[in-house]
């Protein structure tokens, strides 16, 4: 197990690279099953989530290699449908392998897939979605089995805009016999993205991100090169460190309109922010506190920001009200925030942070991977000596994280227990 060991207190200023995005670039390893031509994706990051997502692919028979920071896949001789158990519980991603591996081979078989601990997380939509494309589902021993003669398009109305059952459904239904319509879909950009992945593959697929996708089903797909979206979610946390530490940071590779919520918030709060192409500037000194912060779908706040913006205001002048309408679970990091000081109540789903000025140096955990990030930043922003334990949880998200902390000032270094 590893743990940072971070002294804060100091401003960061620089340029930072965001990374290609964790949540665009693992179901693009799910689609790349669906061909046995060459997938080469470029800027591919080396976070755990894509290893383990990689080491899946190996499992079920295909060849890949990384040249560069391109990942090269070959699936022509991918031949199991079985999606071994010990990485389905690693990560929860693995469950868009149903989709792509049920198109493939015509069955699949996982193990319930794990993932951070935030909340229930069913996959109740992912499978009711397939049943309507003809997919057969039965359910034994904490695995899914599933089985189709012929995948059938189908008009699926989910019950909530659920960014993986979209995602699950485009997949298993991208060659699938006719026309699908997917209503009330997530409107995520990494939907969009993975659309255009795959109709660069030969897809005709309408829609990915806004809440209508139409998917006309094709015989075969091709071979793709294909460069994924920056992670909003990797330059929100930057965004955030800054407004932690004050300072003036440029977010290089950053994409603004598909983070328009943070940077109101952010500017509601007194930040500076200028936007030019795909580089994001922010000078920050005092901060006010952001009143609201209620996390919703796609464009509304995400989720995956709210636990950085919890340490934010927990070091902003005011009170703030943080409301989690998407996960049950996602407050893990406030009592270790408020080991180092911060004012925090949490009441079910819904967190009220009385500001303070500083926080204080502490030994914290992180307990999932925003959770980790947010007390990381917390820690670079205090007064004094942190460690934060358990960096699997950040590794599975941020690529050299506290490389490119340091980069910006920030001092910070890994070391093994
Ligand atoms: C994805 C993101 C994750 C982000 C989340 C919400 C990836 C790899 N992960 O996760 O980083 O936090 O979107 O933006 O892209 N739900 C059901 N039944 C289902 C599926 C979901 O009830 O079958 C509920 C969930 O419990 C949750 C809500 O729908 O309350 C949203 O979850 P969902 O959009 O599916 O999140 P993920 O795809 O798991």
């Amino acid at each position: 197990m590893d743990k940072f060991i971070i002294e804060g207190g100091r401003p960061l200023y620089g340029e930072v690279e965001i990374q290609a995005a964790k949540n665009a670039v693992l179901p693009l390893l799910a689609a790349s099953i669906l061909t046995d031509e060459r997938v080469m994706i470029h800027k591919c990051p080396r976070i755990s989530d894509v290893l383990n997502m990689i080491q899946i692919l190996n499992e079920l028979g295909c060849k890949t290699h990384f040249d560069q920071d391109t990942l090269v896949i070959d699936s022509a001789d991918a031949a199991s449908h079985e999606i071994p158990s010990a990485l389905a519980k690693e990560l929860r991603s693995s469950v868009f392998m149903l989709g792509s591996v049920i198109s493939r081979f015509g069955r699949a078989r996982i193990a319930y897939p794990g993932g951070c601990d935030i909340g229930l997380r069913p996959i109740d939509l992912h499978l009711k979605g397939l049943k309507s494309l003809n997919v057969k589902i039965s359910e034994e021993g904490g695995y899914i089995n599933c089985s189709c003669d012929r995948l059938t398009g189908a008009d699926v109305l989910l019950d909530c805009p659920s960014v993986g059952a979209t995602e699950n459904i485009i997949l298993a239904s991208v060659k699938a016999k006719g026309f699908t319509v997917i209503r009330n879909a997530a409107k995520e950009p990494e939907i969009a993205d993975l659309q255009n992945f795959l109709n660069k593959m030969g897809a005709k697929i309408a829609g990915g991100g806004t809440s209508t996708v139409v998917i006309r089903g094709v015989e075969k797909l091709g071979g793709v090169e294909y460069t994924p979206m920056p992670d909003r979610i990797e330059a929100g946390t930057f965004l955030i460190a800054s407004a932690m530490c004050g300072g003036e940071i440029t977010v290089k590779n950053a994409d603004a309109n598909n983070i328009v919520s943070l940077i109101h918030k952010l500017r509601e709060i007194s930040c500076k922010i200028t936007v030019k192409n795909d580089k994001i500037y922010i000078a920050s000194k005092e901060r006010r506190s952001p009143k609201l912060v209620e996390t919703m779908p796609y464009p509304g706040f995400p989720t995956d920001l709210q636990a950085p913006m919890t340490a934010l205001a927990s070091i902003s002048e005011g009170s703030t009200l943080i409301v989690e309408n998407l996960f049950e679970t996602r407050f893990k990091h406030v009592p270790e925030l408020i080991r180092m000081g911060a004012d925090i109540t949490v009441r079910g789903r819904t967190a009220f942070v009385r500001g303070v000025k500083r926080l204080h140096g502490a030994d914290v955990v992180a307990g999932d991977l925003r959770g980790g990030a947010a007390l990381t930043l917390a820690a670079v922003s205090a007064d004094g000596l942190s460690t934060v334990t358990d960096l699997s949880h950040i590794d599975r998200g941020y690529s050299d994280f506290e490389y490119k902390l340091s980069g910006l000032g920030a001092k910070i270094r890994r070391v093994r227990i």
